[in-house]
C-alpha cells in the first residue's frame, strides 16, 4: 500500500471511531418527548385492551381488527424505542440508574411488541403494566413530580 493509501485508511478509521453525536438533532427536549412520542403511544397501548362497566354491563374492549392489532403494535415499538433515545447523549442523565431505567422501557417495550404479534389481550394487558412500572420507577427517581403518567386503570377521578 502506498504511503497515501495509509493517510486515507487512517481517516477513515478515526472518521468511523470518532464518536458520531454531532450526526444526531435532538428535536425533543426530555419532557417533550414524554409529552408528545411517549405518553400518548403508552395511552394508546394501556386503552387498547380492558373492560368497561356501564348501564349494559361489562364490555371488553380488545383489539379485533388486523388494523387494530397493527396500531397496538406500532404503539408498543413506539415506547421500546424511546428507551434508545432517552439513552442519546443530550437526553442520557446518567449511566447508571438512567441507563438500567431505560434499559427496562427497551425491554417491557420488546414484552408488549411480543403481546401484541400473539393477538393476545391479556398478554397486552400484563404488558402494560410492566410498561406502566418501567414508566414509574423512572419518574420515582428522575421526576418525583411526574410520579406516574395518566394510567386510565389507576385514575380514579375519571370514570
Ligand atoms: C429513564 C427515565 C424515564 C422513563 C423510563 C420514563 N420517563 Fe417520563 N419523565 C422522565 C423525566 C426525567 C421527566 C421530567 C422531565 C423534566 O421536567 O425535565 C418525565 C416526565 C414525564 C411526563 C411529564 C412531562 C412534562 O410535561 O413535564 C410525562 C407525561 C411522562 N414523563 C410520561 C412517561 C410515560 C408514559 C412513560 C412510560 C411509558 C415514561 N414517562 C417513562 C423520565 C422518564
Amino acid at each position: 500500500m502506498t504511503k497515501i493509501n495509509w493517510l486515507v485508511a487512517t481517516v477513515l478509521l478515526l472518521i468511523a471511531c470518532a464518536p458520531d453525536t454531532e450526526r444526531f438533532t435532538l428535536v425533543a427536549d426530555v419532557p417533550e418527548l414524554m409529552n408528545s412520542v411517549l405518553e400518548p403511544a403508552a395511552e394508546f397501548y394501556w386503552d387498547a385492551v380492558g373492560y368497561i362497566l356501564d348501564e349494559n354491563g361489562v364490555r371488553e374492549i380488545r383489539p379485533n381488527t388486523a388494523e387494530e392489532w397493527e396500531a397496538v403494535r406500532n404503539a408498543a415499538f413506539i415506547i421500546a424505542e424511546s428507551g434508545n433515545l432517552l439513552l442519546m447523549d443530550g437526553r442520557v442523565r446518567d449511566r447508571g440508574d438512567w441507563t438500567a431505567l431505560s434499559e427496562a422501557l427497551i425491554e417491557t417495550g420488546q414484552q408488549a411488541i411480543k403481546a401484541a404479534d400473539l393477538r393476545d389481550a391479556s398478554a397486552v394487558f400484563d404488558a402494560g403494566a410492566e410498561v406502566y412500572y418501567a414508566c414509574a420507577n423512572c419518574h420515582a427517581k428522575y421526576a418525583v413530580e411526574t410520579l406516574r403518567p395518566n394510567d386510565v386503570r389507576s385514575d380514579t377521578t375519571s370514570s
